[in-house]
């Protein structure tokens, strides 16, 4: 019997049907929601088409609206697969964490652009860079995820076919209506922008810039070339042909990018006498460890355990998710985002149910569950021995990287005065049930959540490059870039963070 694909993102999850399979009974067993019971009435089963046909129906058009259902949108509950499909679930949007933080600044003429550019998500603010004020927000999941959720798929996909143009495109594209939306919705004009400035990991300067990401799938590992890429909009069709700059902040090295740059001097950690951490708890794990002294920084291959991904229940941080797990007269006590009947558990949730499991003893230290092959967290969802692993790999792999970058520092761990955690899954995160996994090994008082580090940094390189060289070029010379896959005793050091604390 012949079947069609429908591919989800940005889960990046895919499925098997027969031709003129109606799209609810099709998601449903993926944990799609139907809020209205498929009627048509509420809109919250609304996907966008990424690739493929859904031919616009009466109730697409009354609920979601002409300018919706041009960009894609429709109700699933009101369609068939009758060929193949790309969707993006609208359920399944990650949050977004933009920036609010107040910051010190040097007045400086006209406007500028902030971006901050994730594997995931996309955002954009643009500022008045006399006042300092954000005049705009603009947010968006990463268009590229269609052609993989995570950075290495991302990677697999370009050097597969010679894609790497393709998402170049793509970024380009989105990132050029980004900008066109802010200015528009504003009623500004391209002619009064003067810079713009963007942020993000290694591969995703190197797929925006156009270089080469073939050196980034193999050891050792290294861009091709990490420094300042300085483009102007002319070159990337932006804004109507007016000449601005556009620059994409330099890498520190390895798979450590311009994201962990923007974080320390949004954090200010390297202003400071004492010793501070900053790690970005992502499926690669970058980290940065020093004072105003001297720095380093590492990453590490953590896995997707932490997005909920690769787990048997996990989803996103969406509704129906565990987001966090409690003890309670010795039983698991769930908490659920959107207070509906849980279908799943996000990756705060799981550190908080693993946390909770090793507390009640049915978690043994080693991660073996002991009582079977499931621990029920509640009457839905259980975690399996697998999920317990994937969380094992996950957290080995940063608490191992702390341990060597700290020890490479020439400092022990406990000498740290404050860790920062930067980005939406740091946000989250419990920090005593981190601690209790053996994540991260402080006191929740040291624990910093320090929010969209990444956009507050290019937001602060918007006014520091209208002075000159900026404290960009310094600050990257400082921190050095430790490569942990060369370190001798890394394996080591991570087989023995695998195991959970005992007490
Ligand atoms: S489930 Fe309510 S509109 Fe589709």
């Amino acid at each position: 019997m012949s079947t069609v694909n429908i591919e989800l993102f940005p889960l990046g999850r895919s499925l098997e049907v027969a031709p003129g399979t109606g799209l609810q009974a099709a998601l449903y067993h993926l944990g799609v929601e139907f809020p209205c019971g498929g009627r048509g009435r509420c809109r919250g089963c609304r996907v966008k088409v990424l690739a493929g046909q859904l031919p616009v129906t009466d109730e697409d058009a009354r609920m979601l609206g002409e300018e919706r259902v041009a960009e894609g949108w429709r109700l699933a509950c009101r369609h068939r697969a009758e060929a193949a499909l790309q969707l993006e679930v609208a359920q399944w949007d990650a949050s977004i964490l933009s920036d609010d933080t107040p910051f010190q600044f040097v007045p400086a003429e006209g406007l500028g652009i902030a971006i901050d550019l994730g594997t995931t998500t996309v955002v954009g603010q643009l500022l008045d860079r006399q006042t300092g004020h954000v005049l705009g927000v603009q947010t968006g999941l990463n268009q590229q995820s269609r052609h993989g959720a995570d950075i290495m798929s991302r990677i697999e996909f370009a050097l597969a076919a010679e894609n790497q143009g393709v998402l170049t495109t793509v970024i380009r594209q989105q990132l050029g209506q980004m900008v066109a939306d802010l200015l528009g919705e504003c009623g500004r004009s391209p002619a009064e922008v003067r810079l713009v400035t963007i942020a993000g990991n290694t591969a995703m300067h190197h797929l925006f810039g156009g270089l080469d990401v073939t050196p980034l799938a193999f050891d050792p590992f290294e861009p091709v070339n990490d420094g300042w890429l300085q483009l102007t909009s002319a070159e990337l069709g932006w804004f109507d042909g007016q000449p601005v700059p556009v620059h994409f902040l330099p890498c520190l090295g390895g798979f450590v990018g311009s994201d962990i740059l923007a974080g320390i001097l949004a954090t200010g950690m390297h202003e400071r006498e004492e010793i501070s951490v900053l790690v970005d708890l992502g499926t690669n794990g970058e980290m940065v460890i020093g004072n105003r002294e001297r720095m380093l920084c590492a990453s590490t291959a953590a896995g997707p355990a932490f997005e909920g991904a690769r787990i048997s229940s996990g989803m996103r941080a969406a509704s129906g998710a565990i987001s966090g797990v409690t003890v309670v007269d010795g039983q698991f006590q769930c908490q659920v985002i959107g207070g509906v009947s849980p279908r799943g558990v996000c990756g705060s949730g799981l550190v908080d149910a693993v946390a909770a499991g090793l507390d009640l003893g049915r978690i043994l230290p080693s991660g073996r569950l002991p009582a079977g092959p499931n621990l029920p967290i509640c009457s839905a969802v259980s975690l399996t021995q697998g999920d317990i692993r994937e969380l094992q790999l996950a957290k080995g792999a940063i608490a191992a990287g702390l341990r060597l970058l700290a020890d490479a520092w020439g400092t022990g761990l406990d000498q740290v005065a404050r860790v920062y955690l930067a980005g939406a899954f740091g946000n989250y995160i419990n920090r005593q049930s981190a601690r209790r996994i053996g994540l991260l090994p402080w006191g929740a008082e040291k624990v910093i959540p320090a929010g969209n580090t990444s956009l507050l940094g290019a937001k602060l390189a918007l006014f520091q490059m209208a002075q000159g060289e900026g404290e960009y070029q310094t600050l990257r010379a400082r921190v050095r870039h430790v490569p942990l896959n060369e370190e001798a005793r890394f394996h080591e050091v991570y087989a023995e963070q695998m195991t959970f604390p005992s007490v």
